[in-house]
């Protein structure tokens, strides 16, 4: 890896796609130049001022001239932003069964959570050939998660969840990059993503020490917290019964309905009234914002996922199973590629 290269190393089915557009952007780039400058060049000979008394003809432009160099660029232009508009949708859902992966941005660390439990920082590992899913969310300011090898990019942003997907191809060790500026050790937020047999990655997972998964995690957060004591798993609790609620639409008292997402749970522990569910009443619920952080909400959003059996989250130990078939050329965001 110590070696100079132009473009970063290619590791993930994401890659392909994203130079492709990237090499055709640059080809259009290059001819496009030499037009304009070979054209300044060759008129410039060709109409050059011969003689003092010379006086050139008055010429009135052309219409059909313009209307061509106007057609053909937006022509162009209008194949760039479908093929890129193409490479963002395809990487913006994630096949269902993608390894969970969560991550937080904080200055100045990446910290990374497994849904069995395992945390690390600074470091992701994943299994070759196997979709991963990644859940970022920042504690601070604004951050970008940038894996150059699989040509992925995206905004780590407070107070939202954003998400990406990848499968990585080759086994190997590649950088993680902080790719927005956040303050005085930005540069310094970096890291590695290393990217493992599945068989090898198992037996890291293995070793990872967690005291119990993210859900259970979760589940003692939510008795530590109070949470248990109204939200009660009969009826006649002062809170919702949160049985089966994840993944579901969820009737709200002002008339609307929500499917309780991730963003959802979120903004209800951190601004219970927000929204009130049908038959509840606002202002039971105290807020927990400033009593739970980025890591220990994602752990109760696995635990509250935990209860809807239908939305369990991916078991890690599931991924060696049988790998599943790549997709074709699923893509990153159009964003990489100026960047590069
Ligand atoms: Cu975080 Cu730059």
């Amino acid at each position: 890896m110590g070696q100079f290269t132009l473009i970063p190393p290619s590791a993930a089915t994401n890659a392909p796609a994203v130079d492709a557009l990237y090499y055709f952007q640059s080809f259009v780039t290059v001819v496009m130049t030499a037009v304009i400058f070979l054209g300044i060049i060759i008129f410039a000979v060709k109409y050059r001022k011969r003689s003092n008394d010379e006086k050139p003809p008055m010429i009135h432009g052309s219409t059909a001239l313009e209307i061509t160099w106007s057609i053909i660029p937006f022509l162009v232009m209008l194949v760039m932003f479908f093929w890129g508009a193409k490479i963002y949708f395809d990487n913006g859902k994630a096949p269902a069964n993608a390894l969970d992966v969560f991550i937080v941005g904080k200055q100045w660390m990446w910290k990374v959570q497994y849904p069995g439990g395992q945390r690390e920082i600074n470091e992701l590992h994943v299994p070759v050939n196997v979709p991963v899913k990644l859940t970022l969310a920042s504690e601070d300011v604004i951050h970008s998660f940038f894996l150059p090898a699989f040509r992925l990019k995206r905004d780590v942003v407070p107070g939202r969840y954003n998400t990406e997907w990848f499968i990585a191809t080759k086994p190997g060790r590649y950088h993680i990059f902080c790719a927005e500026y956040c303050g005085t050790e930005h540069s310094g937020m970096v890291g590695w993503v290393t990217v493992m047999e599945p068989k090898e990655y198992e037996n890291w997972l293995a070793g990872g020490g967690a005291t119990g998964t993210m859900a259970e995690q979760g589940g003692r957060l939510f008795s530590q917290l109070g949470c248990s004591s109204c939200h009660l798993f009969t009826a006649g609790g002062r809170c919702p019964n949160l049985m089966n609620v994840f993944g579901n639409k969820q009737q709200m008292s002002d008339g609307s309905t929500v499917i309780a997402d991730e963003s959802y749970v979120r903004e209800s522990i951190l601004n219970p009234n927000a929204k009130i569910v049908y038959g509840y009443k606002p202002d039971i619920m105290p807020t927990f914002q400033g009593e739970v952080n980025e890591e220990q909400l994602l752990q109760l959003i696995a635990y509250i996922k935990s209860l809807s059996p239908h939305h369990a989250p991916a078991v890690p130990a599931a991924a060696g199973k049988s790998a599943p078939k790549v997709p074709k050329a699923p893509a990153t965001g159009a964003a990489s590629v100026g960047s590069l």
